[in-house]
């Protein structure tokens, strides 16, 4: 079986993408994770990944004197490693329209609510202030548009009683580690499509 190869961006903590890593541990998964590229050095999800032998880079967008030499020079990083698809993972920069374009139909992200529902930032506490009776995430496909991607996969929870913003995204987040690797698995074997 030949395996898709993957690369997966980050900012932070990493743990959707340590999942990825575990679930592309089993023999029978039809991708491997070949590169991690982090947009700062300090992210804690480096580290793990290197711990696995995996391929690290970080480019930091401060350096480089435009948004799109910054992502020119992180697709040059991606086709080093040959990378089939690439997995956003709590990468917290805006992606220009040149390089969602290039990765088209080959670019997913994790995002926790349950799209069209809370696009952007704090996605737990505005789901509170609502009062919603439901939470949970989405993995889609990207697209220039923030967070506006065809959905491949979504998850749901209940809003509890009680619940801070913090209780319900760990309630989320333990979806969200079961969801990416079934929505990889289905753009791996082409279960998954999206042509712009
Ligand atoms: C996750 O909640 C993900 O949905 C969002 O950012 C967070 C990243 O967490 N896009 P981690 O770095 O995967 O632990």
């Amino acid at each position: 079986m030949s395996r898709a190869r993957v690369g997966i961006l980050i900012s932070g903590r990493g743990s959707n993408m340590a999942a990825l890593v575990e679930a592309a541990a089993a023999p029978d998964y039809p991708a491997e994770i070949v590169g991690v590229l982090s947009n700062r050095a300090a992210a804690p999800g480096l580290a793990y990944a290197a711990e696995r032998g995996i391929a690290t880079a970080s480019l930091a967008q401060s350096k480089f004197p435009s948004r799109d030499m910054f992502e020119d020079t992180m697709t040059q990083v991606l086709e080093s490693w040959e990378v089939d698809f690439v997995c956003l993972a709590g990468f917290m920069r805006i992606l220009g329209a040149d390089f969602v374009n290039r990765w088209a139909g080959r670019l997913v992200n994790i995002h926790p609510s349950l799209l069209p529902l809370y696009r952007g930032l704090d996605t737990h506490a505005r789901a509170l202030a609502d009062g919603a009776g439901e939470h949970g995430c989405t993995v889609h496909f990207v697209t220039p548009g923030l967070d506006e991607g065809p959905a491949i996969l979504q998850a749901r929870v209940p809003v509890l009683a009680g619940d801070t913003a913090e209780t319900l995204a760990a309630r989320v987040l333990v979806e969200e580690h079961r969801i990416y690797p079934q929505a990889l698995r289905l753009l791996a074997t082409g279960q998954a499509r999206f042509t712009p």
